[in-house]
């Protein structure tokens, strides 16, 4: 009686997204057309091109959702739509999209904090209890947050400057490698000698688990200026010794967030030691593997969704949907789109 379907639907950066997730948790449809092509001339997604896009696709993205899921709109039971943080105007158009759905089928919407989204993702994927510790990796964010529960999360450290998504975009167009940097980077790190460069980790001594990439940014400017040649090999190590220092940085830091986490957590008495990674970077293999050991290192369960569900999808904006839902933390169809909008 209590088996409900919800829409989500996606559009806060350059992939829309349209899903269907049911209240067993079960992925009936979870579509992402790519605006990749779209912003691939510029390097870097130009906002208004993006949201013209989600305008363009939303549609075609919703009737193929419906189709793989054999369902019928009338089975929907409440829309959830990223409503921010994320670049306005295609958060605008998602945002209304989903609305107009809810109003039209008389359910409830809800307006969904994409980083909700990726905070939430492992619980869809898995039988993950709260509170779990969990470091959020994407374009938009790098942030350690305790998950104490939906929509109850403390901050404990981010990046000062730069994202971790945004690092590795942009040291991918200094080696002039395409849009988006991520798995480009991965793939040369593959062919690559990880100790050809040392490179700097800064603010690594640091107490507590704030992080800052800017400087290894212009390091790593500094140094491909300095290279008399900008050729496979170079462009290979070049990368492989970039995501090793974010390995090691990340590594470090984890360390530090579980220090904080446990000292923040420890009126619970934490029974359950999970450490959660999820956003676009954390789709990275080698960084996958190297968290993973830091963790079994401190005594930690170490738990990352599928690489298609760690970027930007909609299945992770009904799952958190779903979980407001079965709590009744509804909104209302005026809700407002917000640009920034911290958890
Ligand atoms: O979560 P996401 O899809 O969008 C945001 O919410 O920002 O994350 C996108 C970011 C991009 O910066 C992209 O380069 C990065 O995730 N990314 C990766 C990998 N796949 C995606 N970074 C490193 N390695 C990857 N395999
Ligand atoms: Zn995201």
């Amino acid at each position: 009686l209590n088996h409900k379907n919800i829409l989500g639907i996606e559009s806060s950066c350059d992939d829309t997204g349209v899903a269907i997730v049911n209240s067993d948790r079960e992925i009936l449809a979870n579509i992402v057309i790519s605006q990749t092509k779209e912003h691939a001339l510029y390097q870097g997604v130009v906002p208004e091109i993006a949201a013209r896009s989600h305008l363009q696709n939303l549609e075609k993205a919703l009737q193929s959702a419906l189709t793989e899921s054999q369902l019928t709109l009338t089975k929907i039971d409440a829309v959830a739509a990223t409503s921010g943080p994320g670049l306005i105007g295609g958060v605008i158009v998602g945002s209304m999209f989903g609305r107009t759905i809810a109003s039209v089928l008389k359910k409830p919407f809800i307006a969904v904090n994409h980083l909700e989204g990726h905070a939430l993702t492992a619980r869809l994927t898995g039988d993950i209890e709260y509170p779990y510790l969990l470091l959020l990796v994407s374009g938009g964010h790098s942030q350690f947050i305790a998950v104490q529960s939906f929509s109850k999360y403390k901050i404990l450290g981010q990046t000062i400057d730069d994202s971790v998504g945004e690092t590795f975009d942009k040291v991918a167009k200094m080696m002039n490698l395409p849009f988006p940097g991520g798995p480009e980077i991965e793939k040369r790190a593959k062919l690559g000698d990880p100790h050809k460069y040392i490179l700097p980790r800064p603010i690594i001594n640091q107490v507590g688990c704030n992080m800052s990439f800017s400087g290894l940014k212009t390091a790593m400017r500094l140094l491909i200026m300095k290279l008399p040649c900008l050729g496979d090999q170079e462009i290979n190590d070049l990368a492989a010794s970039f995501q090793y220092v974010i390995g090691e940085i990340l590594s470090i830091k984890m360390q530090n967030s579980i220090i904080m986490y446990e000292t923040f957590m420890r009126e619970v008495q934490l029974k359950l030691k999970t450490f959660v990674i999820s956003g676009g970077v954390a789709a990275n293999n080698y960084l996958q593997t190297t968290l993973q050991q830091q963790a079994a290192k401190l005594g930690y369960e170490f738990v990352v969704p599928p690489g298609k569900l760690c970027t930007d999808n909609a299945a992770m904006i009904a799952y958190a949907g779903l979980e407001r839902l079965q709590n009744n933390y509804l909104s209302p169809l005026n809700f407002c789109p917000r640009a920034r909008w911290s958890l």
